[in-house]
Formats: structure tokens, sequence, C-alpha cells
């Protein structure tokens, strides 16, 4: 009987590490990304491997459908952006390989971008049903639109989740991604809309005495880091 490669050479598993401990019912934010190894489009992959670097790992529902397309082709626009801040990009959906192939290579002459972060294939949604990509009531086996931004040390910071019916915003991935990163660097806290170059907050006191001494009521709470100016 021909076996069919994927099944015979690279059957997806989770890695040891994950094996060992058992699975969260649900991923939190602060939790660590559970690691596996899979088949992609640039080969087999783990991600482990990412560590050291910010990672954005995204489910999409199917190849070959309008809106994970128009995702697709914008990320791809876009890469260097995310290339820029240190951060790779991983997708991955049920989908095979040859189909993630098939797919590329429409997107690549339809629109002249050519995907070149990798897409894992996750046929028996082991990785999908893992990170919670799955949703438990929905009828059918595909993954929604989850978006997980992994920092350099695996750690899940950031989580979005979007219906299947609805696009991500690229520029708002990258403006979460900057936000984590100007947060660490600064030990400091995003307000609302915050965009690069925009003040960020400090930690509201502990301190009953600053809180008496500060000028305006808000101030000892609600209060700007030096860095950055208002635009
Ligand atoms: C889409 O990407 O267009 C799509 C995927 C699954 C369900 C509905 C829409």
């Amino acid at each position: 009987m021909y076996c069919f490669p994927r099944v015979k050479c690279y059957e997806l598993r989770m890695t040891n590490e994950t094996e060992q401990s058992p699975m969260p019912a649900g991923l939190r934010i602060g939790d660590m990304a559970p690691d596996f190894e899979a088949r992609s489009t640039i080969g087999p992959i783990r991600l482990s491997d990412y560590r050291d670097r910010w990672l954005i790992l995204f489910s999409h529902p199917a190849d070959f459908t309008p809106v994970c397309t128009t995702e697709f082709v914008e990320l791809a626009r876009r890469a260097e952006e995310f290339e820029a801040r240190d951060c790779a990009l991983m997708a991955l959906s049920v989908d095979s390989l040859f189909s993630h192939f098939a797919w590329l290579r429409m997107i690549r002459d339809r629109f002249d971008v050519e995907v070149r972060f990798p897409i894992v294939e996750d046929p028996t949604l082991v990785i999908g049903r893992a990170f919670g990509m799955v949703a438990p009531k929905d009828n059918d086996s595909a993954t929604v639109r989850t978006t997980f931004f992994i920092d350099p040390t695996g750690i899940i910071r950031a989580m979005t989740c979007y219906p299947a019916n609805m696009g991500r915003s690229i520029p708002e991935m990258v403006r979460m991604l900057d936000a984590l990163q100007a947060i660490d660097a600064q030990d400091a806290l995003a307000p609302a809309n915050w965009h690069p170059g925009e003040p960020l907050l400090r930690s509201p006191t502990q301190d009953l005495d600053e809180v008496f001494a500060a000028k305006g009521s808000t101030d000892w709470f609600l209060r700007e880091t030096k860095k950055g100016k208002r635009t």
C-alpha cells in the first residue's frame, strides 16, 4: 500500500517537553507556548527554535478562502516590518502542506507577492487544539483566526481571536508588537491607542506619601514616563 509521505516521514507530534506536562485546558497570557514540531512550507520546524526572538503564531480557517487570502497578501507585503522588529511570523491551518504550496503559488501568481514565512500543516489538529485555535462548538474542524504574540522566552504575551468571516488588522498586529516591545524596554504601561513615539505610562505609586504629595488628584496613578513625546 502506498504510504503518504506526511504520515510516513513527518507525522506531527508534540515535543517531549510538551508530552511530559499535561496540556492546560486553555492557554492564557503568561503561559509558556506549548512546543511542537511539524512540517511547514519552509521545511520541518520546531516552535522552540524561535526562542530569542519574538514570534507571532497565527491560525487561519482554510487555504483558498477569500479573507485568509487578503490576510496573507497583506502580511507578505509587510513582512519586512515584522523582520525589522526581530519578529518571526508562523501561520497554521488544518490544510495539507501541498494545499499550502498550491495556495502560495496562486497568491504569488495573482498578487505578485511571495509568502516566505512558514505555514504549518496541522491535519490532525493536535497543535490547533493545544493552542485553543479550534472553536469547541463549531461543527467543522477548522481553526479560527487566533493570533499569539510569543516573547523571546517563549511566553504568550498577548492573544487575539477573530471570527472566520472577519480579517485581522495587520497594522494592529504591528502596533501590538511595538507596544509589547516598548513596555518591556521601558518597564512601563501602554495607554489606549498608543503608537510608537507617544508617551507610555508609569506604574502607580504604592507609597501613600506620594499619593498625598502628588499635584493633581490623578497624578499618583496616571502619569507618563519621561521618554516619548505627544504627537
Ligand atoms: C475566508 O477566509 O474568507 C473564510 C474562511 C472560512 C469561513 C469563512 C470565510
